[in-house]
């Protein structure tokens, strides 16, 4: 971690990984940010789910093994592990012990005849997926919340290629996407105001104050959400208010008054470039699911079959 933050600052273009958001504060300032009113993302994937349930299940079918890619409190999946009709297995993958333990121990008490089989890894590295001593008819990967959209492009590819493999010939992906929209309504997504996204942004400077040798003075950065229509994605950088100098693990890293550093991308879809990027990552689209005022979507996906199982 710590040579990947130095070389990312030391880029023209400075950037952090977005991962480093989720410390114990990131994680619970992410969670106040899902219940923002100008954050409409988690409300309106929760009701798509909710409204469309019967049909999802149905296509999920009889005998799977639910895999989720970053589980994380696991409060998605209960809701859908309630009406799938006898899941066999369920594999929380995070890269979080004791969330993980946590919401393993949770499900077991609710499902005893559910073979659990937590995996605590970091989903970006190649994961064993255990094998069940129940009868697996499909394997499912759900991956809720649009993370997805941390991805550029090609990354993307590779992760549902990833995924895909995983999921082998009979399988399937269940995926949370976020549309494209009017700016005004992404950019008030990104730039709430009661500044709680201001606070999970600059946290990422506190972290790395705290965990490695760093002296960045939290007070000359800023929040900035900005939409690139080119790209189709939000970013999320932080501004330096002044020309500085902050020291990093030996480095000393120099801005200009103005000069960022870009914390986070989060990429926008149609319907139609998901199914193309899902296609170039080995999957067909079965099935969209979105609100009336197409916000967000939920997608079911099964691999094609030009995929090396
Ligand atoms: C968790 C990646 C889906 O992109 O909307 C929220 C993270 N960043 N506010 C998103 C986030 C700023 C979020 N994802």
């Amino acid at each position: 971690m710590r040579d990947e933050i130095v070389a990312g600052l030391e880029k023209p273009q400075k950037e952090l990984p977005c991962k480093l958001f989720y410390d114990e504060r990131g994680s619970h300032l992410f969670e106040k940010i899902t219940m923002l009113e100008e954050y409409y993302l988690t409300r309106t994937e929760v009701a798509i789910m909710e409204e469309n349930i019967g049909d999802i299940a149905s296509r999920l079918g009889d005998r799977c093994m639910l895999i989720e890619f970053g589980s994380g409190s696991g409060e998605k999946t209960r809701f859908l592990l309630e009406h799938l009709k006898n899941p066999a297995a369920y594999v929380p993958i995070d890269i979080s012990k004791e969330q993980l333990m946590r919401s393993a121990a949770r499900i077991a008490a609710t499902y005893p005849g559910l073979d659990i089989l937590p995996v605590c890894a970091d989903y970006n590295d190649a994961i064993q997926i255990p094998s069940s001593v129940k009868t697996v008819d499909r394997r499912i990967v759900y991956y809720p919340g649009s993370t997805i959209g941390n991805f550029h492009r090609d990354e993307a590819v590779d992760f549902l290629r990833r995924i895909a493999r995983i999921c082998g010939p009979t399988g399937g992906l269940l995926i949370g996407v976020d549309l494209k929209k009017d700016p005004a309504v992404l950019l008030r997504a990104y730039n709430d105001s009661q500044g709680v996204t201001a606070d999970f942004n600059l946290n990422v400077l506190v972290r790395i104050n705290r965990e490695f040798d760093a002296d960045f003075d939290i007070d000359r950065f800023r929040h900035v959400a900005t939409f690139d229509p080119s790209n189709g994605r939000i970013e999320l950088h932080l501004v330096s208010l002044a020309d500085q100098t902050v020291r990093v693990e030996g480095a000393e890293i120099v801005f200009e008054k103005g000069e960022s550093i870009w914390t986070e991308s989060s990429y926008k879809f149609t319907v139609e470039e998901f199914s193309k990027l899902a296609f170039a990552g080995g999957f067909q689209t079965k099935k969209v699911w979105t609100d009336d005022e197409q916000l967000f979507s939920v997608q079911y996906l099964t691999t094609h079959s030009d995929i090396d199982a």
